[in-house]
């Protein structure tokens, strides 16, 4: 049997079970059954809070023959019936009412203008065609400019919902013309209670502080939960051979990862590997910490190999004695020096980010700054190497 991933297998496949964004999936609803369906719609909202599950909720609900046909049902109900043809069409994957685009990989003009021409073109059965622009954010300004006339005039059967984690990027052209919808940050109870859900549905048993802490290390998004809810039920199932997540054992898994990303932007700064350090970044990004937070604990990872090179032991590390072990290990490929400078950079860092919004990118800096304190970074010229590599990255 293959293994199926949470955040796949437990997909919302109804308004109804999209938690905590009913301001949204309340309003949409409402629409439908009013037979007020807009053609512009933009989703924006942190990873992992339901944009795209509702995108395509509502691209199943806009073409389900029940709601078609059957105007009580669609006045009392309001959900994709599940069950006609065009429902089971969507949930094989197979309906050709859908269109999802990925906006990060496909942002040239040229791209554009193929969507373009595929949105002529109406759906052959069902009544719209839902077209998903995620991350759209990262289209050029030509790209953009070359939709605004489709969006101007968009042929009666298309609907186009624009995914986004950054609102602030999309033109204000593009912006005004459609409706738009925040989507919030999952309130941890919610994600506890869904996550209790799916392990009951799993048939495994969980303490309720072990999976509070799984969600309270998700910030707010529930697909970073359900990841982690994965990497828990293999480390915790396997280890033990029990079907039973403890506090404990979630704990030290937790600490586990954490650590794992601070040794490597340690050993990317002893290798001066800046291809490994914006992995790093680009790691903390997707697993929702807080690039504060982050720092505050890189300076607790530093400190400890100070401690290691001014008393020559790990004894006041408060850490299993495996982590302590790997400090003592990589501490040798560190100078002390230089590990201080880095301190200073990272306080300093620490303090600035209080006052500005673009933290991703500052972060991803100073991170690469590290390297180039370091003796390896100044041996290998790393700055100009990381520079290109983070080119295509900025100017999206
Ligand atoms: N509001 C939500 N309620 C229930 N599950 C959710 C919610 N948001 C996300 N999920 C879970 O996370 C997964 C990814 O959500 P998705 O809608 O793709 O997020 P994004 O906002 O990044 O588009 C879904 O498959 C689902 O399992
Ligand atoms: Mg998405
Ligand atoms: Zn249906």
């Amino acid at each position: 049997m293959s293994y199926q991933v949470i955040a796949r297998k437990y997909r919302p496949s109804r308004f109804a079970d999209i938690t905590a964004q009913e301001h949204i999936t309340g309003t949409i609803q409402n629409s439908l059954r009013m037979g007020r369906v807009g053609h512009g719609y933009i989703f924006s909202g942190l990873r992992g809070v339901g944009k795209t599950t509702a995108a395509r909720v509502f691209a199943k609900a806009v073409n389900c023959q029940r709601m078609i046909d059957d105007p009580v049902y669609l006045k009392e109900v309001t959900e994709p019936c599940g069950e006609c043809e065009s429902c089971r069409d969507f949930d094989a994957g197979a309906s050709l009412n859908i269109a999802e685009f990925d906006a990060a990989s496909n942002n040239s003009v040229d791209d554009i203008r193929l969507l373009r021409e595929n949105v002529r073109y109406g759906p052959q059965k069902g009544r719209y065609r839902v077209y998903i622009i995620d991350e759209v954010h990262m289209l050029s300004t030509a790209a953009f400019n070359a939709f605004l006339k489709t969006l101007e005039e968009p042929p009666p059967h298309a609907i186009f919902i624009f995914a986004t984690t950054e609102l602030h990027k999309i033109p204000a052209t593009i912006a005004s013309r459609c409706q738009r919808f925040n989507f919030k940050r999952i309130p941890i109870g919610e994600i506890q209670r869904q996550l209790q859900s799916i392990c009951d549905a799993e048939g495994i048993g969980a303490d309720a502080d072990a999976l509070q802490l799984v969600a309270r290390k998700a910030q707010g998004s529930m697909r970073d939960a359900q990841s982690i809810l994965d990497q828990v039920i293999a480390f915790a199932l396997d280890a033990e051979g029990a079907r039973e997540i403890r506090y404990e054992k979630v704990a030290e898994l937790l600490s586990y990862i954490d650590d794992e990303h601070f040794f490597m932007v340690t050993d990317a700064i002893a290798s001066g590997d800046a291809a490994l350090m914006l992995e790093v970044a680009m790691m903390v990004n997707r697993n929702g910490y807080d690039e504060q937070d982050f720092i505050e604990k890189l300076i607790e990872h530093f400190r400890n190999f100070l401690i290691i090179h001014n008393l020559r032991s790990s004894r006041l590390i408060e850490r299993p004695e495996p982590v302590k072990e790997r400090y003592q290990r990589d501490a040798s490929r560190l100078d002390p020096q230089e590990i201080m400078a880095m301190t200073d950079l990272l306080l300093q860092t620490q303090r600035e980010l209080k006052f500005y919004s673009e933290h991703q990118f500052r972060f991803e800096l100073v991170l690469l700054k590290l390297i180039d304190l370091s003796g390896a970074g100044r041996q290998g010229s790393v700055s100009a190497p990381a520079d290109e590599k983070k080119k295509p990255q900025l100017s999206l």
